[in-house]
């Protein structure tokens, strides 16, 4: 076991919500275990300048169904210059914070990383929408943000049927397309369109599926569309324009943005998120450190941070094939 006195919480990257939940677990677990606990605000920006402050048991309650992170969050580009870390690692040690615990995705896991290599204890959690850590099948927020998305379209689909329109429904993700694929499928979207398989895109097929459908008698046409398709293969409010011109059928772009970032999250999210953050108090107990807390066939574990980082994920196969087959 560990001699650590003090540990540090942090969140880092976009904010998802169930950050609170797991920021309140590892504020009682590490309360629990006789630890003093310390909270960064504004991710790596706020350590470097010193934003610390004392948390008991009291600060963390009533939060666990809030969205966002009271610890507030940033990005901090400066972090990534060795002598910045070494600052930061300074002022952790000055504060006698031993154990640090990131909330946060691979880019905030480089950063703890950074900061175990100069003798902080550092324990990575995955918090992002996105699902995009590949050492890990949940992340905190993913389950809130697809439920959101969720529920959107199917207000969007209300008002596509009405007027017979087909609505682009561009859907947050950064480069990945699981907040895309699942909400389709959950949605019965016509057609999902995600970065990992843009090959599978083409404006002339799009057009010739709308016709189809339309032809069968379908009244509206649903299409998901990743955020990562709309940056780096074809805006969505292009592909309406297309849509419209070549078909003659009315399209709408909707881009459902921060939304998906926001709210109170689901069971599910606040129950991982509580998990992942006693667990990470756990392995600092433990004398770990430069470890990544993921969910993996039904259990929880951790990682080497370098492993996780050099670890890689794709979408998986057969629910991008369900997907297509539940199409009429
Ligand atoms: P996420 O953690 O969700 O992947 P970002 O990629 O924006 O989000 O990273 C969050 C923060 O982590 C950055 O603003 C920066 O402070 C820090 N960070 C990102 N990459 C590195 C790196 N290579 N080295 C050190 N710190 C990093
Ligand atoms: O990583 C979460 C995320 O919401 C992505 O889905 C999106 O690409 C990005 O953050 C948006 O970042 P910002 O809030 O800085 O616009």
């Amino acid at each position: 076991m560990s001699q650590i006195k003090t540990i540090g919480v942090l969140t880092s990257g976009g904010d998802a919500p169930g950050m609170n939940a797991c920021i309140r677990a590892v504020v009682r677990t590490g309360i629990a275990r006789g630890l003093k606990i310390k909270g960064i605000q504004r991710g790596y920006a706020g350590l470097l300048k010193e934003e610390i402050v004392d948390m008991d048991g009291h600060s963390v309650s009533d939060i666990i169904g809030r969205g966002g992170t009271i610890l507030y969050t940033a990005r901090c580009l400066e972090f990534k210059q060795p002598e910045v870390q070494e600052e930061a690692a300074n002022i952790l040690k000055k504060h006698r914070i031993e154990g640090l615990v990131v909330i946060g995705g691979d880019g905030s896991f480089a950063g703890a990383r950074q900061l175990a290599n100069l003798g902080i204890d550092t324990i990575g959690l995955p918090g992002t929408i996105d699902l995009d850590i590949a050492c890990t099948d949940y992340t905190i927020g993913y389950d809130t943000a697809l439920m959101t998305a969720m529920e959107a379209v199917d207000k969007v689909r209300d008002t596509s049927s009405s007027h017979e329109r087909c609505s682009i429904i561009e859907v947050m993700g950064r480069n990945a397309g699981y907040i895309a694929l699942r909400c389709g499928i959950a949605t019965g979207a016509e057609d999902i369109f995600i970065p990992e398989r843009r090959s599978d895109f083409s404006i002339e097929s799009v057009i010739k599926h709308v016709k189809d459908l339309r032809a069968q008698g379908k009244k509206h046409h649903i299409i998901i569309y990743a955020e990562g398709m709309s940056k780096d293969v074809l805006p969505a409010a292009d592909l309406a324009k297309i849509i419209e011109a070549e078909t003659g059928i009315e399209s709408r772009a909707t881009e459902l943005g921060h939304i998906q970032r926001g709210g109170s999250p689901t069971a599910t999210d606040r129950f991982y998120a509580s998990m992942f953050g006693a667990k990470a108090v756990d392995l600092l107990l433990e004398g770990k450190s430069k470890r990544v807390v993921g969910y993996r066939n039904g259990e929880f574990i951790d990682y080497d941070i370098n492993e996780a980082l050099a670890m890689k994920k794709d979408i998986d196969e057969y629910e991008y094939t369900v997907s297509k087959l539940l199409v009429r």
